[in-house]
Formats: C-alpha cells, sequence, structure tokens
C-alpha cells in the first residue's frame, strides 16, 4: 500500500512560533526555576522553545508549523510530559516519514500507553497506516527497578490495545524483552525506536533487531543523551555500536539516533 505523506503548508516568514511547558526533570526549586525562565524568555528574540529540559531561542519551531504533526502530537497528548516532549515526537515523526517509503516494518521497544506509536501512525495516515507496527511491553507491570508508571498493572496491555481499535495493524506484544521475540518478530524492519530507560533491555533488543533493520532504516533510542539514571545506555550502547562502525548522533532532545547503512 502506497503510503499517505503529509505535506508542509507553504511557509510564511512572517509567522514566530513560541512554545512553552514548565515540564521538566531534575530541578530542585520548580516554582524559582520557572520564575527565572519566564525572565529569560522574556529576554530572548522570539522562536524559543521551552520544555523537556530545552530551552533554545532563535528558532523555526518546524514541528508547530507542520499542521499534520500538530495534529497528531495534540490529539494524541495524555498527561504534561506528552505535551512537553513534542520536540522529540518530531523527530519520530520525521523519522516515521523517511521509513514508510523503506521495505520492513515499524517497532517500538517500550509503548507504556502507545502514544509514541499513535503519533507516528496518526501523522501517517491514521488507520490507513501501511505498514504493521510492532509495540513491545510487559505492559501490566514495568520491570525497570525504581520505575513505576502509573496505570502499569493488570489489564493495563487491554486498556492500551483497545487505543488501537481502528488500527488493526498494530500488534502489541505483552512479555519481558527479549524472550518476548519469541511471541513474534518482523523479519525486516524499516522503523526502531527503543525507549526501555535501561541498559540491559536495550542491548538485547539490539541484538535480536539491529541486523533486521534494512539499509536506510532508522533507529532512535530515547534516552541515550539523558545523564544521570540513564548514563549506562551511553556506556554500554557506545562500545556495541562502535564494534559494528557506527557512531550515535546525540540529538539536544535526548534521544541517540543512527541510519543503518
Ligand atoms: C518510557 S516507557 C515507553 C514510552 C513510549 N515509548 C512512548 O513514546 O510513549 C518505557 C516502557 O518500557 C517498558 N520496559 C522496560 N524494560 C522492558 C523489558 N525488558 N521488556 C519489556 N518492556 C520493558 C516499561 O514497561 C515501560 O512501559
Amino acid at each position: 500500500m502506497k503510503p499517505t505523506l503529509p505535506e508542509l503548508a507553504p511557509l510564511r516568514m512572517d509567522a514566530v512560533v513560541n512554545f512553552a511547558s514548565h515540564k521538566y526533570w531534575g530541578v530542585s526549586d520548580p516554582v524559582r526555576f520557572r520564575a527565572l525562565l519566564d525572565e529569560a524568555r522574556s529576554l530572548v528574540t522570539s522562536g524559543h522553545f521551552l520544555g523537556d529540559n530545552l530551552f533554545t531561542w532563535g528558532r523555526n519551531n518546524s514541528l508547530f508549523e507542520d499542521g499534520p504533526f500538530r495534529a497528531a502530537w495534540e490529539g494524541n497528548i495524555q498527561n504534561d510530559a506528552d505535551h512537553a516532549i513534542a520536540w522529540r515526537r518530531y523527530i519520530l515523526a520525521c523519522a516515521g516519514f523517511h521509513c514508510v517509503q523503506l521495505e520492513g516494518d515499524f517497532v517500538e521497544c517500550g509503548v507504556y500507553t502507545g502514544t509514541g506509536i499513535k503519533t507516528v501512525m496518526d501523522y501517517l495516515g491514521g488507520p490507513a497506516f501501511p505498514k504493521t507496527y510492532w509495540g513491545f511491553d510487559t505492559f501490566d507491570y514495568n520491570p525497570v527497578p525504581g520505575h513505576k508508571f502509573e496505570g502499569q498493572e493488570e489489564g493495563f496491555h487491554q486498556k492500551v490495545q483497545s487505543r488501537f481499535a481502528q488500527y488493526p495493524q498494530v500488534r502489541l506484544i505483552k512479555g519481558f524483552i527479549p524472550d518476548s521475540f519469541a511471541q513474534g518478530c518482523p523479519d525486516k524492519v524499516a522503523y526502531l525506536h527503543i525507549d526501555l530507560n535501561n541498559a540491559a533491555g536495550e542491548l538485547a533488543a539490539l541484538e535480536v533487531l539491529f541486523d533486521r533493520v534494512v539499509p536506510g532504516g532508522m533507529v532512535v533510542m530515547d534516552d541515550y543523551e539523558w545523564a544521570g539514571t540513564y548514563r549506562p545506555q551511553k556506556q554500554q550502547e557506545d562500545p556495541w555500536f562502535a564494534a559494528r562502525g557506527y557512531r550515535i548522533f546525540p540529538l539536544p532532545t535526548g534521544q541517540g539516533f543512527l541510519i543503518k547503512r
């Protein structure tokens, strides 16, 4: 099936888009921090983006000028974090735009509520999205020590599945990665999003899936460039990729990105 590719509207040269979300992580005094950033925003040129531990200014903020993306992102916001991580979502959407034109399926390891999957699909045709989209997660519990996300309890898998009632091309596989790959796994992958919040799980996923990514296929690792708790991912993923001749692009959004040869 031919993909429906979203189009950009003609650019209005006088348009200025600012974005501010007060959802960020690792701040010791949120009230003071917010006041300081509000003041900082008043001192910079327009085109600013604030949220998800990013503060930039003098930017086009292309994500907000892409109408179909804006609709997909806004239509899938379920919490403050989904609002704040708009730029991360646009990285996924643009990767999806490229990969939907390649051979192979779409895969997300670490699905949680499914917002990452649904935003990409809604950007690229919604229920008419032309590929199988695999989502792997334990769903009903969070296997990462110290991580308990709202709603992850018995029945959660079914709840997430019901969100995709109109999307029969979505296959949500419940189970621990990598064991759950035995339940089904694509031979060819065009797009791979890994978002497991832990290095061991991510490497286990890469061991199985990376060789299946087709040339030109894209891999996005959600936490690669985040420091602190997530730094072991960089520590372990850098040598894994170096052994295969790859260097991960660290993105300002905190994601890691690469294109398969
Ligand atoms: C940050 S959430 C995913 C968010 C989602 N990618 C999005 O964009 O909205 C991380 C998920 O990874 C799952 N997870 C972590 N380690 C896993 C493993 N080894 N096997 C299966 N699921 C795992 C957790 O249950 C959790 O739902």
